[in-house]
């Protein structure tokens, strides 16, 4: 009995297979009407006649077919091959005929290089101090120019930005160059003026040098002090106090306390305000 059923089984799929192959071949699609036609699009490119303009144009025409039509850049397609009004870019032109088979053609239209010739721009820049200490980053520029239009600045040779203001700089001088629409440039020098360091700022930081650096430095920064930062010693000030003067909670120098003439320099120069100018 099972036996039966199998085969039973097996004709229907095997008849189910040959039905499908054969409504198969009825759907054929039709023959493909472009299969060895080439539409072979040709043109003359005309340039935009001034740096940055739109009056460039493309007169494109095809041959390979009747009933003609052209699409700039995959757009609208119109029965004219002539398009106007383009800037300088790639364009890619597409004919088409009636029975829908294409060729396309892509056309290349450059500006010309503009001159600078006659433009003279005029860079200033003021630079405003950073911080409080010699290795301070937060000093800034700002720059403006005259003498054209579509101006963005760089500052020594970055990429270009749409404003005049440069921040996060340390001390030292800078280039900054401004550049109009058409390529042409102006530069001017600025210099962001170092803090100058105070003569009490100036005892400590010498104190420290002597007796203390050599346990808080750039490569051993004991207690998480560094003190051949400038700038560590004027954010620390009160724990150097609290240490180097007062020995609290224990004295630093760990080997003994400071003379009392290297405290009184730090007392001095934190009751005169403790920072790098005084
Ligand atoms: C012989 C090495 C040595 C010398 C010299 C030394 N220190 Fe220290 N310092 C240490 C060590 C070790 C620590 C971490 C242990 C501690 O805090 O006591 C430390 C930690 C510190 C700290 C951080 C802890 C806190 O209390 O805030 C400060 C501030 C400090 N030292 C200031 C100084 C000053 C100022 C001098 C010089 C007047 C000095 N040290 C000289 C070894 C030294």
């Amino acid at each position: 009995m099972k036996k039966n059923y199998v085969i039973v089984l097996m004709l229907l799929s095997a008849c189910a297979i040959i039905a499908i192959a054969c409504s198969k071949g009825s759907d054929d699609p039709p023959a493909d009407p472009c299969s060895g036609v080439t539409v072979a699009v040709s043109g003359t490119p005309t340039n935009p006649s001034t740096p940055g303009g739109t009056n460039g144009s493309i007169n494109a025409t095809a041959s390979g077919g009747t009933g003609l039509t052209y699409s700039l850049n995959n757009g609208t397609f119109q029965s004219s091959g002539n398009f106007t009004g383009l800037a300088a870019g790639n364009y890619t032109v597409t004919a088409r005929t009636s029975a829908g088979c294409t060729g396309t053609q892509t056309f290349t239209l450059t500006s010309p290089t503009p001159s600078c010739s006659g433009v003279n721009i005029i860079v200033t820049a003021t630079a405003t101090p950073g911080g409080a200490c010699s290795s301070s980053t937060t000093g800034s520029i700002n720059a403006s120019a005259t003498g054209s239009t579509g101006i963005t600045y760089s500052i020594d040779g970055a990429s270009y930005q749409a404003t005049g203001t440069f921040s996060n700089l340390a001390a030292g001088s800078y280039t900054v160059t401004a550049k109009d629409v058409n390529g042409c440039t102006g530069t001017t020098t600025v210099n962001i003026a170092a803090p100058v360091a105070g003569p009490l700022f100036s005892a400590v930081r010498t104190l420290i040098v002597n007796n203390c650096q050599s346990c808080h430095n750039n490569s051993i920064a004991n207690g998480g002090m560094n003190w051949q930062v400038e700038c560590n010693i004027i954010t620390n000030k009160d724990r150097i106090k609290a240490r180097a003067v007062d020995n609290n909670p224990s004295s630093m120098p760990p080997s003994g306390a400071l003379a009392q003439a290297d405290k009184d320099k730090i007392t001095a120069w934190l009751n005169a305000g403790g920072r790098y100018s005084d």
